[in-house]
């Protein structure tokens, strides 16, 4: 009897602690502060595919939470420095594959010019380029087991990203930096879809999800936490 209540003990205090320790290193970087509200989600819900479209410490995290998780570096250099030091931290985890992708000089250009005086993104024709490359991306795999897409890259058409894994009728898209201002990263750009309901949390730099209508289950999870149903402010 005293043993079973010594591995008790042993089991929650060991995991109460070790996700105490790893949410407070999380939580305070600007970089990785959207991980304390995808555990409240994955507290509740398997979520067995992940695909990131940026990657970093948090990384870490997802690959010890999902079955399986693909980080797409989509980069406007040929710079693959960030993308190996994470590749080394991140090779032990056999659920992880990388990605790296250089995107193609019309993007680049679109993203220069993202945040320029007199909304110059939208005299340039790049969106069918931003669908093609991601269309790339995505036959590397089967889209249709893909649970969800999480866009925090380090080019600005987060926007544009979210738009498309809709489109593709992703079941969950996540977004990192939703907070205002959201021009920053041109959320702005960023049309409401019939198909999903958006939830929003505010704390750190904001993290919204926009979740397919028909994710029941997801849904309710989300309606337990502190996030805000259509909080998402344009
Ligand atoms: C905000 S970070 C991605 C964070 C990632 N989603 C995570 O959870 O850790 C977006 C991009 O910034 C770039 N980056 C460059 N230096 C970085 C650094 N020191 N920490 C994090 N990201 C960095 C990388 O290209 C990376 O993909």
């Amino acid at each position: 009897m005293k043993k079973w209540l010594l591995f008790g003990f042993i089991c929650v205090f060991g995991n109460v602690h070790a996700e105490g320790e790893n949410l407070e290193q999380y939580t305070t970087s600007v970089y990785t502060d959207h991980v304390q509200h995808f555990h409240k989600l994955f507290k509740q819900k398997k979520i067995s595919t992940f695909l990131e479209f940026g990657l970093g410490e948090g990384t870490k995290y997802f690959v010890q939470h999902c079955d399986r998780v693909i980080s797409v570096e989509l980069l406007c250099s040929d710079d693959r420095s960030w993308f190996e030091r994470c590749q080394k931290e991140l090779i032990d985890y056999s659920n992880w594959e990388g990605i790296f992708v250089q995107a193609p000089d019309i993007i680049k250009e679109a993203n220069r010019v993202a945040h320029a005086p007199g909304n110059l993104l939208s005299k340039i024709s790049y969106l069918k380029e931003l669908r093609d490359l991601c269309d790339e991306i995505f036959a590397q795999f089967s889209l249709d087991t893909i649970d969800l897409v999480f866009v925090d890259l380090d080019i600005h058409l987060r926007g544009d990203l979210v738009n498309i894994m809709m489109e593709k009728n992703i079941p969950i898209v996540a977004a990192h930096d939703t907070n205002p201002p959201i021009h920053s990263h041109r959320f702005d750009k960023v049309t409401s879809h019939p198909q999903y309901k958006v939830f929003h949390f505010s704390k750190g730099a904001g993290l919204t999800l926009w979740v397919r209508k028909d994710c029941h289950d997801v849904i309710r999870c989300l309606q337990k936490t502190d996030c805000i149903p259509n909080g998402f402010k344009k």
